[in-house]
C-alpha cells in the first residue's frame, strides 16, 4: 500500500465539501495511512464528529484546550502533540478564511494553531474548496500565493458545478483525485524539471468506416509509467491508443487511433522531450486500401486487404539528431533476452524493457527484464506500478546530468 506507516493529520473547516472528506478519510486508510481528524467548529456544522471518529477509528480532535482522554497525546496539549511524528498535515477543505488564517499566522483555534505548531519538516497539503469568488478574489490569491511561498502544497481547486449554484474554480477535489495526488506527493521526485513522453495502448488501422484491424494491449503499462513519471515530478504527454483507462492526474494525454497519427503526434512533443518511453503495440501494418463505405457481405469471394508498413516511431525518435533519452518495450515469445538485446542495438536505443508475450497484454503483473548495454537487471513479478516505479527510477539514474 502506497501510504503504508503514513500518518496524516486530517484537518476539515467549514465548507460542504466536507462530506467528500467522509471518503477522503477512508480511501487514505485503504492505502495503509493512520489518519487523525482534526475538525473547526464551522466544520461541524456540516458533518459530526461522531462520522468522523466512526470513519477513522479515532477520537476527532476540536478544541485546543481538549484534554486526552486517551492518553495518546502528551500533556494535553494537543496543538503541539498531533503533529510531532505526523508526516503530513492535510487540510480538506480549506476554507478561505482558514488560508488566510495560515497566510497570517493567525491561530485561534486548534487546527490553525497546529499548523503554525507544526516541525518545518512536517509538510503541509492544503485542498482549498470555496464559492467562485471567494477564490478567484485578489485576497485570497495573494493569500494562497503566500501559503505556497511559505512552502504549502495546494491541490486543486477543480472548476465547475458548484454547491451554492454557481459554476467555476473552487470546487473541491473528488475524494479518488486526493488519493492520487496525495500518493504522489510521497514519492521522490527524481524527475523534477524533466520532459517525459509516452505513447501507450494499442493502434486501430481502418478496413472500412465501421472495421479495423487492432490488438489486445490494454494500456495499462503505459499509462502507470505515465503516473509514476507525473509523480516523480516530470512533466508527462501520453499519446494513446484507443483504450477506456482513466487519464493519471496530471498528465497531458493526446488520443490517436492510427499509428500514423501515434507517430505524428509523437514528432510533434519528442524535440523537447527529455525521455521517449515507447509502450504502445503499435501496428506493423496498415490497410493500404481501406474502403470509404461498409463492405458488404456478398456471396463471392471475401474483400481482397492490402497491407502497407506503418512508421516505426521508436526508431524515429531515436535517430532524431538531438534525440531523448529512449527506452522500449519488446514482448517477445521465446529468448526473451537474446532477442530484447538484438533489439537494442538495431534500434540504437539506451533501454528495453522485455517480458514474454504471453504475460504481457492485459495482465495485472509481470515479470521483467531491463536490458541495456551494460547487462540485464530482472524485476520479480509485481503489479504495473510498482514495476513502472522502479523502471523510472532505473531511467532517472541513466540520465545525464544537467
Ligand atoms: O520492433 P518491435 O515492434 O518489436 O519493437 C517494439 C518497440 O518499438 C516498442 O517499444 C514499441 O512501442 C515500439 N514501436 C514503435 N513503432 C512501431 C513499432 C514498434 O514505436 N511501428
Amino acid at each position: 500500500m502506497d501510504l503504508d506507516g503514513k500518518r496524516i493529520v486530517l484537518g476539515m473547516t467549514g465548507g460542504i465539501a466536507c462530506y467528500k472528506v467522509c471518503e477522503l478519510a477512508r480511501r487514505l486508510q485503504d492505502e495503509g495511512a493512520d489518519v487523525q481528524v482534526v475538525m473547526t467548529q464551522a466544520a461541524l456544522k456540516f458533518v459530526t464528529a461522531t462520522s468522523m471518529q466512526a470513519l477513522t477509528g479515532k477520537p476527532v480532535f476540536v478544541d485546543a484546550w481538549q484534554a486526552d482522554a486517551n492518553g495518546r497525546v502528551d500533556d494535553a496539549m494537543p496543538h503541539i502533540a498531533l503533529t510531532r511524528g505526523a508526516d503530513a498535515v492535510v487540510v480538506a477543505p480549506a476554507s478561505a478564511d482558514f488560508i488566510a488564517k495560515v497566510a497570517h499566522g493567525l491561530c485561534d483555534d486548534l487546527l490553525s494553531t497546529l499548523v503554525l505548531a507544526r516541525a518545518p519538516d512536517v509538510p503541509l497539503l492544503l485542498v482549498p474548496a470555496m464559492n467562485v469568488e471567494m477564490w478567484s478574489h485578489p485576497a485570497t490569491q495573494r493569500n494562497v500565493a503566500q501559503v505556497k511561498a511559505d512552502g504549502a502544497t495546494v491541490l486543486g481547486p477543480a472548476s465547475g458545478a458548484q454547491a451554492c449554484g454557481e459554476v467555476g474554480l473552487g470546487r473541491m477535489l473528488e475524494a479518488h483525485e486526493l488519493r492520487e495526488d496525495i500518493v504522489a506527493f510521497f514519492q521522490p521526485k527524481l524527475l523534477a524539471g524533466r520532459r517525459v513522453l509516452i505513447t501507450a495502448g494499442p493502434t486501430f488501422e481502418p478496413i472500412d468506416p465501421v472495421r479495423g484491424i487492432t490488438n489486445l494491449s490494454s494500456g495499462k503499462m503505459g499509462f502507470a509509467l505515465a503516473r509514476a513519471a507525473r509523480e516523480a515530478g516530470a512533466a508527462v504527454t501520453l499519446v494513446a491508443g484507443p483504450t477506456a483507462l482513466a487519464t493519471p492526474r496530471g498528465v497531458q494525454r493526446v488520443d490517436v487511433r492510427t499509428a500514423r497519427e501515434m507517430h505524428d503526434a509523437v514528432m510533434g512533443y519528442a524535440h523537447h522531450a527529455d525521455v521517449f518511453i515507447a509502450v504502445a503495440a503499435v501496428a506493423d501494418w496498415r490497410v493500404a486500401n481501406p474502403s470509404k463505405t461498409k463492405l458488404k457481405r456478398t456471396k463471392g469471394a471475401p474483400p481482397a486487404l492490402m497491407f502497407e508498413a506503418n512508421p516505426d516511431i521508436l526508431a524515429d525518435v531515436a535517430t532524431l539528431k538531438r534525440p531523448p533519452y529512449c527506452v522500449g518495450f519488446a514482448a517477445e515469445s521465446d529468448d526473451v533476452i537474446a532477442n530484447a538485446q538484438a533489439k537494442l542495438q538495431a534500434k540504437r536505443i539506451a533501454l528495453i524493457v522485455a517480458n514474454r508475450a504471453q504475460d504481457a497484454f492485459g495482465a495485472d503483473d509481470s515479470e521483467l527484464h531491463l536490458v541495456d548495454a551494460v547487462g540485464v537487471t530482472t524485476l520479480p513479478r509485481a503489479s504495473k506500478l510498482a514495476h513502472a516505479r522502479r523502471i523510472v527510477a532505473e531511467i532517472a539514474a541513466r540520465l545525464q546530468p544537467r
